[in-house]
């Protein structure tokens, strides 16, 4: 019987969870800032560290009142290390490295992305992957293609080379007028669209196992604006600040044509993946693996068992950092109460072996 506490705090959400032996949530306590930064439109860096400081302990605390528990009956705490924002990671390994030295139990720096894989082991039924599988992470801040050998076994096959799948429904939310965080809007406003108005570029469709989301979003953004003053030239940069959505345009059929588009990007590479190295199941993880149109469209075109989190474990928690952090444990990693944040922490073969 192993519990590990595990602490989140990369992005804009301060969580903390008990985990036993890295499958049974026993407490998962989020404290999510969304509607902090819900009015700048996207995650505010300097707001969010504050937000942390003030969470962090009473966060803490509860995940472990409600598992009935101290930090004396842990038996590792483990902390998110990186990637992610460098001030607001700090408040969270501060934090942790606090309670290991009060405590004199273990500290483990685990990747955040290594959590989001292991998220996939917290759901039911409980059995275990038949490795290799593939892996998608797709999140606010990340879009990573990985062939996972076994248990914190990656092989990087690939990723985005600029915005993150989450980030393009966030800022296309955005440019549509609709609430942040756009992922969840712009699924709902695309239920009653029509994914054939627009056609909108697939990008990258290459060899390669990268992404890119850029295109697409200056299409959709091409697509459903107009210049905002009427003295701007017709061939100047488009830009969401100097423009006003059309009149008359129909936010469904915009949602649901760009959703399709960046749904169709990532299946597509997803399942030649998984196909060139006849994996025998497909896993979806992060923000984005809630999209239900990902979700199914994966399903039906890898002709694959494809896993996800159920959707409170999609995004940000910390029972994926204590579920990692077992795994970590279990294979004997310590961490000494020094080391420092990783902000920009790759998940690949050399992640914990430098
Ligand atoms: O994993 P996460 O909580 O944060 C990071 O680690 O970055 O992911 C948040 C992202 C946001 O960009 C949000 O728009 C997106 O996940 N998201 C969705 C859905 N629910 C959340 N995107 C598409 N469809 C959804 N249903
Ligand atoms: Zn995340």
């Amino acid at each position: 019987m192993t519990l590990i506490l595990g602490i989140e705090s990369s992005c804009d959400e301060t969580a903390a969870s008990v985990v036993l032996d890295g499958r049974r949530i026993l407490s998962s306590v989020v404290a999510s800032q969304v509607d902090l930064h819900a009015q700048y439109g996207g995650v505010f860096p300097e707001m969010a560290s504050r937000a942390h400081i003030e969470a962090i302990a009473p966060v803490v605390e509860q995940a472990l009142r409600d598992a009935g528990a101290s930090v004396n009956d842990m038996d590792a705490i483990a902390v998110t290390r990186g990637p992610g924002l460098a001030g607001s990671l700090l408040v969270g390994i501060n934090y942790a490295k606090g309670l290991a030295l009060m405590s004199g139990k273990p500290l483990l720096g685990v990747n955040h992305l290594e959590g989001h894989v292991y998220a996939l082991w917290l759901t039911q039924p409980l059995q275990d992957a038949e490795f290799p599988v593939v892996v998608l992470i797709v999140s606010g801040g990340h879009t990573e293609l990985l062939l996972m050998h076994g248990h914190g076994q990656y092989e990087r096959l690939g990723g985005t080379l600029d915005d993150a799948a989450g980030e393009a429904f966030d800022k296309v939310g955005r440019v549509l007028g609709l609430p942040f965080p756009g992922g969840p809007n712009i699924q709902k406003a695309a239920e009653r669209g029509n994914p054939e108005a627009f056609q909108f570029p697939r990008g990258k469709r290459d060899s390669s196992y990268d992404f890119s989301f850029s295109g697409l979003k200056t299409a959709v953004l091409r697509a459903v604006t107009v210049p905002a003053n009427k003295s701007n030239k017709a061939d100047a940069p488009v830009s969401e600040k100097n423009s006003v959505l059309r009149s008359g345009l129909n936010v469904g059929d915009a949602s649901a044509s760009f959703q399709d588009a960046l749904v169709d990007i990532l299946v597509e590479k997803t399942a030649r993946a998984a196909a060139e190295y006849g994996v025998s199941e497909i896993l979806l993880t992060g923000g984005v693996s809630a999209n239900a149109r990902l979700r199914d469209e994966m399903k039906r075109r890898a002709g694959l068992p494809v896993r996800y989190p159920p959707i409170n474990l999609c995004t940000d928690n910390a029972a994926m950092i204590a579920a990692a952090g077992y795994h970590r444990f279990t294979a004997g990693q310590r961490d000494d109460l020094n080391f420092d944040v990783l902000p920009n922490w790759p998940l690949t073969r050399g992640t914990y072996t430098g």
